[in-house]
C-alpha cells in the first residue's frame, strides 16, 4: 500500500461533529461519508435514490461497525426538501455542524447539442443544490451561533471554464463564486467555508459520464496528467478530513486542487516537450544555440 492510500489521522478527531454530505450515496460522497464516520463523526447522506441511499447506509454502518449514520432522500434542488432533511438530522443527532455540497450531474456533449432543460438539469443540481444546502443551514447556524463548515466539491475547470461540460463548468464556477463570497462574508459568525478541486478519480458515476467506453481509443485521460495515475480516492477523504476538522480553524475562502499537477501540466506552453526524447535534447540544445 502507498502512504497516500492510508488513512491520515487519529480515531476519533471528528468526534463532536455532524456532517451532512449530499450525493454521499455513491462515489466520492460515499468514501468521504465511510472515512468521516470512521473518525467518530455522526454522518447524514442524502440523494435522489432512496434505495441508492438505504444500501449505502447499510453497507457502511457494516463496513465502519458504526451506527451513527443516517440517509434521506432529498433533492437538492428543492429548498423544502433540504430544509427538511436538515430538521430529521438535527432530530437524529441534535445539531449539524458540517456541510459537504457534493451531489453534482454531468455528462460530456458538444453544447449546441443540448436542450434548454439539458442545460437546466445540471446548473441545478450543482449551483442551486450547493446554494440552497449553504442557506438553509448557515440560517440555522448563524441563529443557532455554530460555528458551522461548508466544504464545497468543485472541479479545476471552475477555474479554466471546459468545453462539452459547458453547464457542469458554469455551476462549478458559480460555486468556486459561492465559497469565496460566504467565506468572506460569514467569517464573523465563525462559519468556514472551502472547496476541493478534484482531477480524474475513478467513480462510475463520473467515469461512465465523461470518459465512455466507446472513446477510450480517441481520448486517454491519464496522459494528461504528469504523475500518470489517478486518484486514490482515500488521498482525497484524507483532505476532505482535514478541512472539515478544526486542524484546518485558520483556512477559509480557500480551494485545494488535488489533481497531480494535472491542469497546469495542460497550461503550461511547453510541458508537451515531455514528448522529446532525451537523445534528441543535444541536438536541439546545438540549433538553440546556434541562433545565438
Ligand atoms: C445530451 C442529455 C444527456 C446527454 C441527459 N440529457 N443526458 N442531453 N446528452 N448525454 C438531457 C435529457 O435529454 C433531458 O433533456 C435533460 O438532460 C434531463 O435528463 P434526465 O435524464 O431527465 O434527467 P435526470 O434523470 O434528472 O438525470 C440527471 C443527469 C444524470 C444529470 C442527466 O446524468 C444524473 O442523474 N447524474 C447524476 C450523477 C452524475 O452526473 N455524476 C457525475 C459527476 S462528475 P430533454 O430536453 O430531452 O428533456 C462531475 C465532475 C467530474 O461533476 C470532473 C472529472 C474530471
Ligand atoms: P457520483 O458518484 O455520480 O456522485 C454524484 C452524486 O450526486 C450521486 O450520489 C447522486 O445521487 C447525487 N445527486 C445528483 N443529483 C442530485 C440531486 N438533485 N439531489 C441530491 N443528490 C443528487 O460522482 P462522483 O465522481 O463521486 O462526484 C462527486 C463530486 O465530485 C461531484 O461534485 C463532482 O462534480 C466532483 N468531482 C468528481 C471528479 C471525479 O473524477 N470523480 C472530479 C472532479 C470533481 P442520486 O442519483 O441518488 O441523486
Amino acid at each position: 500500500m502507498e502512504k497516500y492510500q492510508e488513512k491520515m489521522f487519529k480515531n476519533n478527531e471528528l468526534q463532536g461533529k455532524t456532517i451532512l454530505v449530499t450525493g454521499g450515496g455513491t462515489g466520492l460522497g460515499k468514501s468521504m461519508a465511510h472515512y468521516y464516520l470512521e473518525l467518530g463523526a455522526n454522518v447524514i447522506i442524502a440523494s435522489r435514490k432512496k434505495e441508492v441511499i438505504d444500501e449505502a447506509v447499510a453497507e457502511l454502518k457494516k463496513s465502519t461497525g458504526k451506527s451513527n449514520i443516517v440517509g434521506y432522500e432529498c433533492d437538492v434542488r428543492d429548498y423544502l426538501n433540504v430544509e427538511k432533511v436538515i430538521e430529521q438530522g438535527i432530530e437524529t443527532f441534535g445539531e449539524i455542524n458540517g456541510l459537504v455540497n457534493n451531489a453534482a450531474g454531468n455528462f460530456v456533449s458538444p453544447t449546441e447539442r443540448l436542450s434548454n432543460k439539458a442545460f437546466d438539469v445540471i446548473t441545478d443540481i450543482v449551483l442551486k443544490g450547493s446554494y440552497n444546502c449553504s442557506l438553509a443551514l448557515g440560517k440555522y447556524w448563524i441563529e443557532k451561533k455554530i460555528k458551522g463548515t461548508v466544504l464545497n466539491i468543485v472541479t479545476t475547470y471552475s477555474w479554466t471554464g471546459s468545453g462539452y461540460v459547458v453547464p457542469s463548468a458554469c455551476a462549478k464556477a458559480g460555486v468556486l463564486a459561492l465559497t469565496r463570497s460566504l467565506a468572506s462574508e460569514w467569517a464573523k459568525y465563525g462559519i468556514r467555508t472551502n472547496a476541493i478541486a478534484p482531477g480524474p478519480f475513478p467513480t462510475q458515476g463520473a467515469f461512465s459520464r465523461l470518459f465512455p467506453e466507446n472513446l477510450a481509443k480517441l481520448i486517454d485521460p491519464l496522459k494528461r496528467i504528469p504523475l500518470k495515475r489517478f486518484g486514490d480516492h482515500q488521498e482525497l477523504t484524507n483532505l476532505a478530513a482535514y478541512l472539515m476538522s478544526d486542524f484546518s480553524a485558520y483556512i477559509n475562502g480557500e480551494v485545494i486542487t488535488i489533481d497531480a499537477g494535472e491542469w497546469i501540466y495542460n497550461a503550461g506552453e511547453f510541458n508537451s516537450f515531455d514528448n522529446i526524447p532525451s537523445a534528441m535534447w543535444d541536438e536541439v540544445e546545438k540549433h538553440v544555440r546556434g541562433k545565438k
